[in-house]
Order: structure tokens, then sequence, then C-alpha cells
């Protein structure tokens, strides 16, 4: 099976594709920076071109000569500071070109990404889960723009009958993440890399899951012909800033962890008591303890380093 990338040489797409190339599939994949991740070791079964998805031509010119029966759209600006024009074109237009060739190359079946952002702040929902269904509150460009593409996803499903679907990732967590929410990130890989680091408030609460389970997630959704739903919230481990520090303490007992406010800083937080049992009683998905995961971190972090591993 052929399947098409957008966007496919970022933080988790490169991860995706590695995936479906362990599956056998044979990828194309279309990204602006198309050199940012190597692929050379998988051989013919990943072809790596450079691409615009907000340009049409380029986006329907590479999907019919690929001849996917799968796309997935993974090209997008993370976070809301970017000018209107310019974000609106990748965001929303370049959704719209990736589901119109679609629509054109006879492909049903496309997976795009929103975003926990849908959600905006969890005060909005009290202390309680949040469901798929529950009424989206967010309100800054990243979270409007994700919001819009899933009506996008709804409008291509109901008038042209096809099965795009979107995953809601939480805060995914990895060592070479550069984009979106990072301080989860920064917590981990800074003490692993000796240096220290601090944060506004202890209790700011997120959710992280990471770049592993979520490339599981997306490659799992993709390769099902019949989903049963439209829309998916990956969940993750909802934890404070500072019980993280306290686990990476236990790791790396001289990490030097500051936080300026012991206290506050959970009810300015994002969402983070997310329900993904839509996605894990359907896909029967299993993510690995995150304490592994942060040792896992600790660990990549180490060897590129050249500092010898953690043990657990
Ligand atoms: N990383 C997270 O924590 C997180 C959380 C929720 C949702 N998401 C969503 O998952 C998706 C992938 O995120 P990521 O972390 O891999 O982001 P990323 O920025 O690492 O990857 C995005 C990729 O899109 C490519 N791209 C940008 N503009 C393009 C264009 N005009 N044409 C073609 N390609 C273009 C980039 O070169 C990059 O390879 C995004 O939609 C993001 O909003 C990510």
């Amino acid at each position: 099976m052929s399947v098409f990338v957008i966007g496919g040489t970022g933080f988790i797409g490169l991860r995706v594709i590695r995936l479906l190339a362990a599956r056998g599939e044979q990828v194309v994949c279309m990204d602006i920076n198309p050199n940012a991740a190597p692929f050379a070791d998988l051989g013919s079964q990943v072809r790596v071109l450079r691409g615009d998805v907000t340009q049409f031509d380029d986006v329907i010119s590479n999907m019919s000569a690929a001849k996917p029966s799968r796309v997935i759209n993974l090209s997008y600006y993370l976070g809301s500071e970017h000018a209107p024009h310019v974000a609106t074109k990748l965001n929303i237009l370049g959704m719209d070109n990736c589901f119109e060739a679609a629509r054109i190359c006879g492909v049903n079946r496309v997976v795009y990404a929103s975003s926990l952002a849908v959600n905006g702040m969890q005060k909005h929902y009290g202390d309680r889960m949040i469901t798929e269904d529950d009424f989206r509150h967010g309100t800054n460009q990243y979270a409007v723009h994700k919001i819009f593409n899933e009506f996008q996803a709804a409008d291509y499903n109901e008038k042209h009958g096809m099965t795009i679907t979107g995953i809601r990732p939480a805060n995914v967590t990895g060592p070479d993440k550069v984009r979106g929410s990072v301080d989860h990130v920064n917590c981990v890989t800074q003490p692993a890399r000796g240096k220290p680091v601090s944060f506004p408030h202890k209790d700011a609460m997120r959710c992280p899951v990471h770049v592993d389970d979520i490339a599981e997630v997306f490659t799992r959704v993709l390769m099902t012909d019949k989903p049963r739903q439209s829309v998916y919230n990956t969940g993750g481990t909802a934890i404070s800033l500072g019980d993280l520090a306290d686990i990476v303490r236990g790791y790396l007992p001289d990490a030097r962890i500051a936080f300026e406010k012991e206290t506050g800083g959970k009810e300015i937080s994002g969402n983070y008591m997310i329900d993904n049992s839509r996605l894990i009683e359907e896909f029967g998905i299993q993510y690995r303890p995150f304490r592994q995961r942060v040792l896992q971190i600790i660990n990549e972090v180490r060897a590129q380093e050249n500092l010898p591993p953690i043990a657990g």
C-alpha cells in the first residue's frame, strides 16, 4: 500500500514514516523542508519530495503521481504567534488543499492532526475529564484553526463521503521537540544535559504523551479502513511541572530545576484532563508508563552529549 505523508520530516512525521515503513508500506513524503529527516536507510520504500502544501499544484501533482491509498497531513504552524495571512495559508488552505487533492485522487482515507488545544483552558470544564463531544473552548489562533480543520474534515466527509479522521494529540514530548509546548520537554532535557532550568509555576499542569506513542496512534488510525469516530483524543499523563521535576530528580538527583512560584499555575493551565477511552477501546493502544518515557528521553539526550546512560 502507498501512503502520502505531508509534513513528514517534522517531529511526529519522521516517526510515523518509520512505523509505516516497518509495516511494509511504500511512503511518499512531501515536505517544504525535505532534508530535515534522513530516510536513506529505508531505501526505495520511502521517497521524500520537496513540495509546499499551500500550493495546490504541488499537492495534486505529487499526490496523483504517488497514487496513494492513504493520505496524512502533519504540516502546520505550531503556536499562535504567526501573522494571520501566513498561518491561514498553511493551516487552513493547506488542509483544504490536502483534502481536495485526496478527493480528486480518489483517496477516501485521510488523517490529519488536530490538537488538545481545541479545548482551551481546563477551567472551562472544572475538575473532570474532557471528551471529544465536549464544547471546544479554544480561542487562540492555533486552537481556532484546529477547530476549523475539524469542520473542514466533517464537511468533506458529509458532502463527498470521505473518511477523514482527526487526531487530537496532547502535549507531545520527545528529546528533539522544539516547537509547540516545550516547558515539559525542557524540564527533562535540560537536566539531562546537566544544565539548569527554571519555570514560572510549580503547579502548572500539562498532559505529556511520548512522540513514539503518538506516532503509533497516527499509524494505527491511518491504516484502519473504517474508524468508528471522526475525531480521537490521544490523552496522556496529567502531571504538574513540579511532579515532573520530581520524576527527573529521581533519575538525576543533581538536576537543577527551579520554580519562581511554589503555588499557582493550575488555574491558568491549558486542558490536561483528557478522556482517551474512545481511542484506547477501539484500537487497543497502550502507552508505555510515563516514567519509562522520561528515562528514555534522559538517556537519548545523554547519548547525544556522550554521557553514560542512567539505569532504570
Ligand atoms: N508536537 C505536539 O506537541 C503536537 C501536539 C498537538 C498537535 N500537533 C500537531 O501535529 C502535527 C505535526 O506536529 P509536529 O510536532 O510534527 O510539527 P513539526 O513542526 O515538527 O512538523 C511540521 C512539518 O510540516 C512541514 N511544513 C511546514 N510548512 C509546510 C508547507 N508549506 N508545505 C509542506 N510542509 C510544510 C515542516 O517542514 C515540518 O516538517 C501538526 O499539525 C501539529 O499541530 C502537534
